[in-house]
């Protein structure tokens, strides 16, 4: 059962250094590939085939799924996920409206630190094709988060409508039981014409909240998506706003801005000004902290919410780490990028 996903994770770190020079440029070209060789598995229907193994027969001890931003616009077939070592799918950041982002290149790799810096700036094709995208896949049975977020440059009112469109164009989609506000990318334009709209997003968390909750239905859960770079402060209003709100728990976290110098260097710069979040090892510290932070606020109130870790979990003992500090759940984007699609096998088996 395990020979030729042996020799597609063989394959993987065979061929990453070469992809990675190719694409230093540009890494989200790499992105592109994987993606693309994970399409044709899924057209000729190999997937299960080459990527099942036995690691995936008995699930971990918490719940284990992909992070948004891996898998934007759904173009991952759910079965592709399930099969590398996922129990649950996210598609996101989805925005209503499709948006373009910012200019490519977006995404910049910091090998030797295992850490990348993104500014990508929510592109994506939009609810309605994200949709078209997922009722495509039929009955695959596997359980689907919608990380989402206002389409870029709305606020107010507008902001709201567009929240309210994207939960009624997914909420009756197969599978989709939970939702994801990313109340936390800091690479937005926000209507305003800034380029971080987390602290707007915290002052309008409340009326957010409201329409989140009147469309999303009972039975979907509610989790939100936190910033690293939180104060005390932040911690303490947004549990305050979220306690009038059926909010089921948070995912922490996103990528951080705060560039700590031992795992990039050098950060990206547009128009002179260093741009970008940083994940991988570059964040562990910052969402380890402010996770922690969340599960000491939720043992005062005495809440019964869930906390999803997610932030450079590269290995066994981050993911004790972080399940020692409250966390049910993990999420990975860039430590599979750096550690292949074989560290999902090694995660599965974590006892
Ligand atoms: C290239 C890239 C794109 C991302 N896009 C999104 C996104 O669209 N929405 C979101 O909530 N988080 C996004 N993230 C953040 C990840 O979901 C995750 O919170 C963060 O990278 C820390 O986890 P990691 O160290 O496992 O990557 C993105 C991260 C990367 C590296």
């Amino acid at each position: 059962m395990d020979t030729l996903r042996n020799l597609f994770d063989d394959f993987y770190d065979l061929v990453k250094p070469a992809v990675f020079r190719r694409t230093e440029e540009d890494p989200k070209k790499a992105h592109e590939l994987f993606r693309r060789f994970c399409g044709v598995l899924s057209f000729t229907h190999l997937e299960k085939l080459v990527l099942d193994n036995k690691s995936n027969l008995v699930p971990p001890p918490f719940e284990l799924s992909n992070a948004a931003g891996l898998n934007k616009d759904g173009k991952f077939h759910p079965k592709v996920l399930r099969y590398l070592g996922f129990d649950r799918v996210v598609v996101g950041t989805v925005t209503n409206n499709p948006w373009d982002g910012n200019p490519r290149p977006t995404v910049r790799r910091y090998s030797e630190t295992e850490s990348m810096v993104n500014w990508e700036g929510l592109p994506g094709i939009g609810a309605e094709r994200v949709a078209e995208k997922l009722e495509s896949y039929g009955d695959h049975g596997i359980p689907i988060t919608i990380n989402f977020m206002a389409t870029p440059k709305k606020q107010g009112d507008e902001l709201l409508r567009d929240l309210e469109g994207t939960v009624r164009r997914t909420r009756d989609l197969p599978y989709v039981d939970r939702y994801e506000p990313n109340i936390s990318c800091p690479n937005t334009h926000s209507g305003s014409g800034g380029n971080d709209t987390r602290d707007g997003n915290l002052r309008m968390l409340d009326s957010m909240l409201l329409v989140i909750c009147q469309e999303v239905y009972r039975e979907q859960d509610i989790y939100l998506k936190i910033s690293p770079d939180s104060t005390q402060a932040d911690v303490n209003d947004t549990v305050d706003i979220m306690r009038n709100h059926r909010v089921r728990g948070f995912t922490t976290t996103n990528t951080t801005t705060n560039h700590d110098r031992r795992y990039i260097p050098v950060s990206p710069q547009v128009d002179g000004r260093q741009v970008g979040g940083a994940s991988g090892n570059a964040v562990y510290e910052h969402s380890l902290s402010i996770q922690k932070l969340y599960e000491e606020r939720r043992k005062e109130i005495g809440a019964n919410w869930k906390l999803i870790a997610v932030g450079g979990i590269n290995s066994l003992g981050r993911v004790r780490e972080r399940l020692e500090a409250g966390a049910s759940g993990i999420q990975l984007y860039t430590p599979l990028v750096f550690s292949g699609p074989r560290f999902l096998r090694e995660l599965r088996r974590y006892r």
